[in-house]
């Protein structure tokens, strides 16, 4: 399946299921009970390292048989033979998207995308997973940076580097900061699809995110898909605050 044709068919699901829930819980017992309280239109969740730790490939089958689909976040970083081959994994999962660094390199992604590219669609969705790039961590500082990899160069001016050469490399679109939104978006056009996290309904507790956008602020910069964690699975009830946050984006 070619990326535009993937792109535009993820954009065509309705805004509810564009919002992905975060399960970032250390087991399988409590990611099953947190997917079925989000409701018949909590589509669309996150199996991110400390859950895919848990409870590894057998939570993303359960998760898919309670109709959602899946964010598989575990950002791939390592030689181009086993990245393609863990893309491949992640298709034969029935994985909705999946991640890798760029800073992987264009050999990698490249193997990556190609991998994808040829993979079977899953029966469920009729889709394959759309690789996306993580360019920068939010969490790094320029300090640290400067301590991994010193150079001259700007954080913001390497992850348009970064997410120029991903989508080269044939990735179908990016995991970024609603702070690089805008940014990204002018640099690449509309075409590479953006999911987003770091987002706060409005009035709701940064909590450790120290650049929050709200949903609607995210979407209207550009984003595609948006990542909330808390301001959902911690809500008294987790459906009714996604319910909540779809409204606010219809
Ligand atoms: O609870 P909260 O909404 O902050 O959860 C955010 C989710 O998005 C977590 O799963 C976290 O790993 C992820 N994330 C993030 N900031 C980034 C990249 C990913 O919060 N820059």
């Amino acid at each position: 399946m070619d990326r535009i044709q993937l792109i535009a068919r993820l954009r065509d699901l309705p805004a509810a299921r564009r919002i992905i829930t975060a399960l970032d819980v250390p087991s399988m017992d409590q990611a099953l009970s947190l997917a079925e309280s989000l409701g018949a239109s909590g589509g669309f969740v996150k199996v991110g390292l400390e859950l895919f730790s848990a409870a590894g490939p057998e939570v993303v089958h359960r998760l898919k048989n309670l109709d959602r689909d899946i964010f598989l976040d575990l950002k791939y970083h390592d030689i181009p033979n086993t990245v393609a081959s863990a893309a491949g994994v992640a298709a034969s999962l029935g994985a909705s998207l999946c991640t890798m660094h760029a800073s992987n390199g264009r050999a990698a992604m490249t193997a990556a995308a190609t991998a994808l590219s040829e993979a079977r669609v899953d029966s469920r969705t009729g889709r394959r997973p759309a690789l996306l790039a993580v360019t920068i961590l939010t969490s790094l500082s320029e300090q640290e940076m400067g301590e991994v990899s010193p150079s001259h160069d700007l954080l913001q001016d390497r992850i348009q580097r970064l997410a120029r050469l991903a989508w080269d490399c044939g990735c179908d679109g990016l995991v970024c900061s609603a702070a690089d939104l805008p940014g990204l978006r002018a640099t690449l056009g509309p075409e590479p699809l953006i999911v987003t996290p770091g987002i706060r309904p409005a009035g709701t507790d940064a909590g450790d995110q120290h650049r929050v956008a709200t949903p609607r602020e995210a979407m209207d910069a550009g984003a595609d898909f948006l990542v909330i964690g808390r301001s959902i699975t911690r809500a008294p009830d987790p459906g009714a605050a996604l319910q909540a946050i779809a409204a606010e984006l219809t």
